[in-house]
């Protein structure tokens, strides 16, 4: 129906920043609220879809009629978005997913000794561009965070891990990206269309993500 144009269609929606353990009482993470991701969860419920969030630690409480399955890493999220890729329609991928992990995760917490500590790092996978290689029918959304040239870096991610649409935002714009309950984005699409949003809500953004995907549902 017309207000329920999701109806029938499973969605997956990531949000928040991945933590990634150094030792029991310490992580490395990042700026994410899980904000952008929680509206999109909603929006994709309130549109009909039967809706999973994946979403990495955060206060924000589960929108209604959504399930919600918590992860901390990006490899705990990596294993569940697998999981679940083949059975979906749709795929929205909000969370800020650490791009490095520590080499070694301490069994006791770190002593400190008053020397200088380097943090070995190696890399984790990039869910997305896996998603992008193994997609037969679903529709992909990816985001791209970016401080500088964000057209550009935005283009190059859309097109190396092939989604269908891509959510761009500059996340150093006052009102927009980590934390704000605004955000400020451009839609990109593989076609070389771009739709420029003004400042305006996550979940008004996330209601014309609506409307795109079920334009590309067809
Ligand atoms: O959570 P909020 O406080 O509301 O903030 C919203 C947001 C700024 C986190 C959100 O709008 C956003 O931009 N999310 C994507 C953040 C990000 O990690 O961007 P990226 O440019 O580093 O990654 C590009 C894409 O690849 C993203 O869809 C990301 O989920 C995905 N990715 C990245 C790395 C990785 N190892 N695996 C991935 O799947």
């Amino acid at each position: 129906s017309e207000s329920t144009p999701l109806k029938g269609k499973k969605v997956l929606v990531t949000a928040g920043g991945t933590q990634e353990p150094l030792d029991p009482v310490r992580f490395l993470g990042n700026r994410s609220s899980g904000r952008m991701g929680y509206a999109i969860a909603q929006a994709m419920q309130e549109a009909g879809a039967e809706t999973i969030l994946v979403s990495a630690p955060t206060d924000l409480p589960v929108p209604k009629g959504v399930k919600r399955v918590s992860v901390q890493t990006a490899l705990e999220m990596h294993d569940v978005v697998l999981d679940n890729f083949s059975n979906m329609d749709v795929i929205v991928k909000a969370a800020a997913v650490a791009d490095y992990r520590p080499a070694t995760n301490a069994e006791q917490k770190i002593k400190k000794d008053g020397t200088n500590r380097t943090i070995e790092l190696v890399p984790n996978p990039d869910i997305l561009a896996e998603l992008g290689r193994r997609k037969t029918s679903q529709v992909l959304i990816g985001f791209a965070a970016e401080t500088e040239n964000l057209l550009a870096y935005a283009q190059e991610k859309m097109h190396r891990k092939n989604v269908d649409l891509l959510v761009a935002n500059d996340v150093t714009k006052p009102g927009a990206g980590f934390g704000s309950p605004t955000n400020i984005v451009s839609f990109l699409f593989p076609d070389g269309r771009r739709i420029d949003f003004p400042q305006m809500s996550k979940l008004e953004i996330a209601r014309n993500l609506v409307e795109e995907i079920v334009n590309l549902l067809g």
